[in-house]
């Protein structure tokens, strides 16, 4: 099974898309994540972004479809996989349709994030992540069981995104709405788009998800 969660910055797209790995043995393929890699590996295509990722911008359309591109074609996306965070324009999306019909595959869902942009930027600017397995949490909504420590791995160590501040988060919405909801009619045209209540618990958004994927 192949889909696309498709939401605001914050929207949790992230944690549903682990909590999917898990659950249906599909691969997280997150633009963001691996853009962010790039960044801090100091690649040509790192710098090329890192200035853009900072102001809360999109990167190019060439850049982001070329990745994805070479990421599809690994063995571990033969047994289905989630994206997130792309595609992200309707260029991406038509892209998208090109490469799958080329490779022979097909995409089965696309599920929409609803939140309000108020809580967003509570819930990006609250974010943290395990520095050592990546695991998501927040400062109020989705604490370690035991304060300072990883659940998944055991780290002690932490880190928060360049780009999760209360100013870059402003344009990130901007991008969202001016760049990326016009993608929700393309999907909503094939039938495809299928929502959730991005605003419920992160428990209740992960059973809507498994509802609408059946
Ligand atoms: P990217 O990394 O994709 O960031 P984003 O879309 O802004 O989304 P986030 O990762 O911030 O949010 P999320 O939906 O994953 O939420 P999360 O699960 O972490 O992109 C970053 C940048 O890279 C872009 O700005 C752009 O520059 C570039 N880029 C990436 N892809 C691109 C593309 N295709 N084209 C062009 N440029 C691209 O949750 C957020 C927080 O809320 C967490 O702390 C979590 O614990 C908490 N939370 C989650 N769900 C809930 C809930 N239901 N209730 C309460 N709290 C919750
Ligand atoms: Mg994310």
């Amino acid at each position: 099974m192949n889909i696309i969660l498709l939401g605001p910055p914050g929207a949790g797209k992230g944690t549903q898309a682990k909590r999917l790995e898990e659950s249906r043995g599909l691969v997280q393929l997150s633009t963001g994540d691996m853009l962010r890699a790039e960044v801090q590996s100091g690649s040509p295509l790192g710098k090329e972004a890192k200035a853009v990722m900072e102001a809360g911008q999109l990167v190019s359309d060439e850049l982001v479809i070329g990745i994805i591109a070479n990421r599809i074609d690994q063995p571990d996306c033969k047994n289905g996989f989630i994206l997130d965070g792309f595609p992200r324009t309707v260029a991406q999306a038509e892209a998208l349709d090109a490469m799958l019909s080329d490779k022979g595959m097909q995409l089965h869902a696309v599920i929409e994030m609803e939140v309000d942009d108020a809580a967003l930027t509570e819930r990006i600017t609250g974010r943290y992540t395990c520095a050592k397995c990546g695991q998501g949490y927040h400062d109020s909504f989705q604490k370690p069981a035991t304060d300072g420590t990883c659940d998944k791995c055991g780290s002690t160590e932490f880190k928060r995104r360049a780009d999760d501040n209360a100013e870059t988060v402003t344009s990130r919405l901007a991008a969202y709405h001016d760049q990326t909801a016009p993608i929700l009619p393309y999907y909503r045209d094939k039938g495809m788009l299928k929502k959730v209540d991005g605003m419920a618990e992160i428990d209740e958004v992960t059973r809507q998800i498994e509802g609408a994927l059946g």
